[in-house]
């Protein structure tokens, strides 16, 4: 039922957003607009459901909200930022566009912000690319490096306030503060991430995808309590990030999580 509402509200909005005669171009921006934020929403999901005092609360803060909330609950990260922190989270962990390629217009000279060691123990400090060289960028290891983020495969929103936790005492933290990085050792996205990649070409849809990801979070949550399956999960990447059922990956793309109303 969320995948179609998810669906039905993303096709709608690209509807308003685009010219009808442009078919391919719909087609491409349906491919980038919907699965990929229903596939955050459900990893978000997923993880809420291993998750049991993260969830509990995020439906605590999304319950302070009196009646509907209102646009600017999910834009300022002040006003929701426990809310604000799992969107982070899940982006970081789980960004749907698991790595991302770029082709090179002309020879050039990449830097390397630290030097890495090549096989013949030289210390090497930048990389050389020539003309339709393609480079892929792992997005999901940069979000995920641990020399940035320490425990980098924990799901922990609260390295993303400064409350540490305590919904009704969490604070948005930025780039600098507690814990979280300072700007210049992380990439320089959205957040400190690649999720959504970073200079002149950056999701032209983010603002929209985050926006559309908490209010649609915040349905869930204050409806719905979701529980773990027990069933472990491996990932691969398919275009997008794809969860499979570890020993049931024939069986295709799968994330269960039990949902029961609160
Ligand atoms: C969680 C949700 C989303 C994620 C993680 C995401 C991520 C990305 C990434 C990584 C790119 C590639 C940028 C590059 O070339 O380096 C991209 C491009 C793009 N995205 Fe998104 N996206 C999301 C949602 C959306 C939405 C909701 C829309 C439209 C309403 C959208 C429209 C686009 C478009 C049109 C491009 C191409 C931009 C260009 O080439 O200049 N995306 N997105």
């Amino acid at each position: 039922m969320f995948s179609c509402y998810i669906r039905v509200s993303a096709q709608l909005l690209f509807l308003l957003l685009l010219h009808p005669r442009h078919l391919n171009r719909n087609f491409f921006h349906s491919l980038a607009g919907h699965e990929t934020v229903s596939s955050t929403l459900a990893f978000t999901m997923w993880a809420l459901a291993q998750n049991a005092d993260v969830q509990s609360k995020l439906r605590e803060e999304v319950r302070t909200i009196a009646g509907e909330p209102t646009y600017d609950d999910f834009v300022d990260p002040n006003l929701l930022p426990y809310l604000d922190a799992v969107c982070k989270e899940t982006m970081r962990m789980f960004p749907p566009a698991a790595r991302n390629e770029k082709a090179v217009q002309e020879d050039d000279v990449i830097p390397l912000r630290q030097p890495i060691r090549g096989a013949d123990g030289s210390w090497i400090k930048s990389i050389p690319v020539k003309k339709v060289q393609v480079i892929h960028i792992p997005s999901i290891g940069i979000n995920r490096d641990e020399a940035v983020f320490g425990d980098a495969d924990t799901f922990r929103p609260t390295r993303w306030l400064v409350g540490r936790g305590d919904a009704a005492e969490a604070k948005y933290c930025i780039p600098g503060e507690h814990g979280i990085p300072p700007a210049d050792q992380m990439c320089g996205g959205w957040s400190g991430l690649f999720t959504f990649s970073e200079g002149p070409r950056i999701c032209v849809g983010m603002k929209l995808a985050l926006f559309e990801y908490k209010a649609i979070l915040t349905t869930l949550i204050r409806s719905f309590q979701l529980r773990d399956t027990g069933v472990a999960i491996s990932m691969r990447n398919f275009g997008l990030l794809a969860p499979r059922i570890t020993g049931q990956e024939h069986e295709g793309l799968n994330l269960p999580v039990k949902l029961t109303l609160v």
